[in-house]
């Protein structure tokens, strides 16, 4: 069982800039178009837990939906799912604690976190077993951190690097406990 961070980040540590935006994230040049080994980790992983402030990003985006696996969105405002992803996404809310463990009774024991204040609340609780983190050249000067405060520091250990298109490079932790 996993809990897996697989995310894009700027040099200084940001997944979102100033305005919530991706655009330094998605102008790289990329002609092949290559998906940054994304295929391979969605194979890894059962499911996703998503903050709901991912979840609208996402909906926003002018393409088809990037999931193959079944989506749980993490919310304790949203009563219902928007009527064009009911049959990809399902609301949680309670314990992070509590939902892993009902979806690991489910059969998703590998999930992929995502979301700046999901990954955090998960972190902050120790459930982060693995950190792929994909470095983009770029210092935003703010916006949305990936990482916040912490009562205790927790160690990784490093795992694999792969450098994608010349300029980004992938870092692959886990947690040593
Ligand atoms: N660079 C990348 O690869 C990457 C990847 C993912 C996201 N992003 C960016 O990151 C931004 C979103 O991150 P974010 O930090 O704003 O938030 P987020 O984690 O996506 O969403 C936060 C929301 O999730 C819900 N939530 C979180 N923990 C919860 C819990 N334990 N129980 C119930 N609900 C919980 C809450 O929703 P309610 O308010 O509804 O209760 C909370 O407001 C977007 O701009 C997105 O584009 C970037």
């Amino acid at each position: 069982m996993s809990n897996i961070v697989y995310i894009g980040a700027s040099l200084d540590g940001f997944i979102a800039d100033k305005n919530n935006r991706l655009d330094w994230l998605h102008e790289l040049p990329n002609p092949e178009g290559s998906d940054l080994g994304f295929a391979d980790f969605m194979a890894r992983v059962d499911a996703i837990i998503m903050g709901r402030n991912t979840f609208e990003t996402i909906q926003g985006f002018d393409c088809d939906w990037p999931y193959s696996k079944p989506v749980f969105v993490l919310s304790n405002t949203l009563r219902e799912v928007p009527k064009a992803f009911v049959d990809k996404v399902s609301l949680v809310r309670g314990e992070l604690t509590d939902i892993v463990g009902q979806l690991a009774q489910q059969g998703f024991n590998n999930l992929y976190i995502d979301g700046g204040q999901t990954i955090q609340s998960f972190l902050q609780q120790d459930l982060i077993d693995e950190l792929i983190i994909t470095t983009i050249p770029t210092i935003l000067g703010g916006g949305i951190p990936l990482f916040g405060k912490l009562n205790e520091p927790l160690k990784f250990k490093h795992v694999n690097t792969v450098r994608y298109l010349d300029c980004m490079v992938k870092n692959h932790y886990v947690r040593q406990r």
